[in-house]
């Protein structure tokens, strides 16, 4: 995720700037830049890759000024390079930015009509000077030209503006991404997250949703969404840089685990329609007409937690847009000699982008003649790179080694895909569309309803410290879920732990169950399925299981049966995996935590898994 910090003051703005940057590194990155400002005018430097790259160009040309900006860029629009670093200077506007326009396609169009407008980038955070540039040259002032700008977005943004010829002001703005505003003696500072500022001061705004403002050395001017002058309160923070970085969280992993609502609500921007009723997946037209299905099957290739999302697509999939779905793991595929053509469309899902079996069985699939598609959530990783299109996730980087919104968002869009794809195939009406586009639209809700239950799993998961095995069932669209729960308590609290098809268990793993094994049911009301579940619950209970059950919310029944119940809030079928995921990553974490593992670099395990 891109990082911003501004600074106005008396100090060497470049200094602190780079400071701030290095700061800001664990939330990932691939290009750098920053401008600082004197009376004298405005230097700019960007450099792909590691900060390094750019202080090599700050050394040499050591700006002067008491103002700058600075920007490391995590890539969405256009690809990790010089020429889409932050900042990015049109006329006497330099302009940062965290975030997704998500009319900036509209808005290119519209500025380049007016004037003739040379767009040196592919990122969308470029318009945003643009549009400013001229409203300027209409005559506005910078303020009022700022403003005007701001009214133009769609989608979300955290900014700051510089403009050449005012070294007295510092423009922020608001709206979806994070922004905290640092207040020091004679100075004012702006960073993305906390880390940056502390050296400097420890007294922060939180810049809320929808403010926008001025920034000079001895004053903040902010003002709300309806342009009201608004007073934020002054918060004194006491973390240390650690636990800073990681948001007060103890570890990157829960940090992440609260992230999801963000994460899912971006990967959702600009793909539901302007007014959230249709589902709009950019890049589809390059793998199939505007209408219909061209392919035969849809052959779906990942790894670890990526392939149990991959499950979960399986069924949406074949259920909503009656497409058949084959699913391998990667490292299976490239060694089965798959009946793959290219009447195929081969989905590849990696959170990296660099996990080899995936890769390795992209170019086995591409030997044969299929398209590739690929989730991803590293812009202009490998796996993209060897695919024909990509639909990423936005996740943000995801530093825990045990993958928790990364598999979330994979999830959003294989249901934006089924969604799509049952559209052209006609399983899905219009209306229905609709009611499932607003049904996604408030799912960021449901899953911050969710994360409501951190402190009764934090307790709950105490009583399961020192058990020697878990177990994990469910049924149909739930089963991959129980697959996963399972896998992320393996990861990092090293428990043995399996996940099974509820109907199989009397096929053989029932033979495990004897008094206190904790045994972990996803048990949703709404599943056809669900008195099946409940049978399969008896059995286990018979045999001396305690059992928790994850169930929606309302079900009082359940909680007669089993020893615990963690309820989650109703939603459509499609939906549920989603948010039943969410408990079990949550008790996963809890249990490790308690027992003292190191939760966000596990033994024996990598976050990207390069070599076969
Ligand atoms: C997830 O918690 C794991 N660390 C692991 O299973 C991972 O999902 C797998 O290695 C695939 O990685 P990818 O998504 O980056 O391709």
């Amino acid at each position: 995720m891109c990082g911003i910090v501004g600074y106005i003051g008396h100090e060497n703005a470049t200094d602190i700037i780079l400071d701030g940057l290095r700061r800001l590194e664990y939330r990932g990155y691939d290009s750098a830049g920053l401008a600082v400002l004197n009376g004298s005018g405005v230097q700019v430097h960007r450099a792909e890759g590691k900060l390094l790259n750019l202080e090599k160009e700050v050394f040499r040309a050591a700006p002067k000024g008491e103002i700058g900006i600075g920007h490391t860029r995590w890539a969405t629009h256009g690809g990790p390079t010089e020429r889409n670093a932050h900042p990015h200077k049109v006329g006497q506007v330099l302009v940062i930015h965290n975030g997704i326009i998500e009319n900036y396609d509209k808005l290119r169009k519209k500025v380049a009509k007016d004037t003739s407008r040379v767009f040196e980038s592919d990122t969308d955070t470029e318009v945003i000077a643009h549009l400013m540039d001229h409203y300027l040259q209409q005559g506005r002032t910078a303020f009022e030209a700022f403003k005007k700008t701001l009214k133009d977005l769609e989608g979300s943004y955290a900014i700051a503006v510089l403009h050449e010829e005012d070294p007295d002001h510092l423009y922020l703005a608001r709206c979806g991404s994070p922004l905290v505003l640092g207040v020091g003696e004679s100075s004012h500072h702006l960073a993305s997250d906390i880390p940056a500022l502390l050296p400097y001061t420890r007294e922060v705004i939180f810049i809320e949703d929808g403010d926008y403002g001025i920034l000079s050395t001895d004053k903040v001017e902010l003002y709300g969404e309806d342009d009201k002058a608004v007073t934020r309160p002054v918060k004194h923070i006491s973390w240390d840089q650690s636990m800073a970085e990681k948001g007060g969280y103890r570890h990157f992993m829960l940090k992440e685990i609260f992230e999801q609502p963000e994460a899912v609500s971006q990967t959702l921007t600009g793909r539901l329609g302007k007014a959230h009723k249709e589902v709009i997946l950019e890049g589809m037209e390059h793998l199939m007409p505007a209408k219909g299905f061209p392919f035969e099957k849809v052959y779906i290739v990942a790894c670890g937690t990526s392939y149990h999302a991959g499950l979960v697509g399986q069924y949406l999939m074949e259920g909503m847009a009656r497409i058949p779905v084959v699913i391998d793991n990667a490292s299976e595929f490239r060694y089965r000699n798959p009946i793959i053509d290219k009447k195929t469309l081969v989905i590849a899902i990696s959170q990296s982008g660099e996990t080899a079996d995936t890769l390795a069985a992209i170019q086995q699939a591409k030997k044969q003649g299929a398209k590739i598609l690929s989730i991803c959530n590293v812009i202009d990783s490998s796996i993209p790179r060897a695919s024909d299109e990509t639909i990423y996730t936005q996740a943000g980087p995801e530093i825990g080694v045990a993958s928790t919104k990364a598999f979330v968002t994979q999830l959003t869009v294989l249901t934006l895909l089924a969604l799509e794809w049952a559209g052209r195939t006609g399983q899905l009406k219009k209306a229905d569309l609709e009611k499932a586009a607003g049904d996604l639209k408030r799912l960021p809700q449901k899953i911050k309803q969710v994360l409501d239950l951190n402190d009764e799993i934090k307790e709950l998961a105490k009583r399961y410290t020192e058990v020697r095995s878990f177990l994990y069932f469910a049924r149909g669209l739930h089963y991959p879920i129980a697959l996963e729960g399972a896998l992320k308590l393996k990861e990092i609290s090293y428990i043995h732990a399996e996940g099974y098809s509820a109907g199989e268990m009397k096929h053989g793993p029932i033979a495990l169950i004897d008094k206190g094994m904790p045994v972990l049911v996803l048990a949703p009301k709404e599943d056809a399925t669900y008195e099946k579940v409940i049978g399969n619950i008896e059995e286990v209970k018979a045999r001396g299981a305690e059992v928790i059950a994850v169930a929606s919310r309302g079900d009082k029944a359940i909680s007669e049966r089993v020893e615990h119940v963690l309820y989650v809030p109703k939603a459509p079928l499609f939906l549920q995996p989603i948010l039943e995921v969410i408990p079990l990553q949550m008790l996963a974490y809890h249990i490790a935590d308690h027992k003292g593992t190191d939760v966000d670099q596990p033994r024996n395990l990598a976050k990207s898994v390069t070599v076969e």
